[in-house]
């Protein structure tokens, strides 16, 4: 089986194929989707998704900081209303993304910090985006850590010093398409981590794998990263997805299945 940690199936990228998506993916052995919210205009829309079919589909609840501007106070309160009134598997996706603007730099640290301690007071783990600012996003988790802290660094693509530093704290790494892309760097760094600190993500509709590099990502091709870390690390198949599903259930407090 194969948990997809990571994908956007609520986005209107969907909204033509949405049931050959989710057959798809079930048929590529994918037992359940966690579904990180952007801000407060995606939230409708992920619920009626999570409405589908409730045992497949894990909601996230969260702020992204490609959405954090001079309103986010208000957006942090909407996001605050739905922690309190429905039930959530995780707060994301949140962080740091200096890749675009950093005008809002302030205020993501902000808006970053006010989640993570929402995490904790609900015991939830946290899900990372961290872009231009892998360093700055782990030291805001070494300050907070404490043993009720834990979460996953979102689409890893960082050094080995950065891989070191996120296993120190005890949070995972998540793979996606990047780990098949040539002049990525991120095999090199992956043999290094062992598996207890890996999951497997999509990050659909973005980052396909390869051979699907350009087109539009489904959960189902979470298959072709599995076998890409299968390769990497050397180790079958079935430890890979054995292995990173027993993390991502541990981590969201899922039932065995
Ligand atoms: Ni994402």
């Amino acid at each position: 089986m194969l948990i997809d940690t990571h994908a956007h199936l609520y986005m209107e990228h969907f909204d033509d194929d949405i049931d050959d998506v989710i057959q798809n993916a079930k048929k590529s052995n994918i037992k359940k989707i966690f579904l990180p919210n952007i801000d407060s205009s995606t939230i409708s829309k992920m619920l009626k998704l999570v409405k589908k079919d409730v045992d497949f589909f894990k909601p996230l609840i969260g702020l992204h900081p490609g959405s954090v501007n001079e309103n986010f106070k208000s957006e942090l309160k909407i996001i605050r209303n739905e922690l309190e009134i429905r039930k959530y598997y995780g707060i994301g996706e949140v962080g740091i993304d200096l890749y675009w603007d950093k005008t809002f730099e302030k205020e993501q640290i902000v808006a970053f910090d006010t989640q993570i301690k929402w995490a904790k007071e609900f015991n939830l783990p946290v899900i990372i985006h961290a872009r231009n600012a892998m360093d700055l996003t782990i030291d805001i988790i070494e300050k907070n850590l404490d043993k009720n802290l834990k979460g996953i660094f979102h689409c890893f693509t960082g050094n080995i010093d950065q891989a070191f530093r996120i296993m120190k704290t005890g949070f995972y790494l998540g793979i996606g398409g990047i780990l098949t892309y040539k002049n990525s760097g991120l095999k090199d760094v992956i043999k290094e981590i062992p598996l207890e600190y890996l999951v497997l993500e999509t990050d659909s509709p973005y980052l396909p794998p390869v051979p699907f590099r350009g087109k539009r990502n489904e959960s189902a091709y979470i298959k072709y990263i599995a076998k890409q870390l299968a390769e990497t690390k050397n180790i079958s198949l079935d430890e890979i997805e054995k292995s990173t599903s027993e993390n991502a259930s541990k981590l969201f407090n899922l039932i065995p299945v």
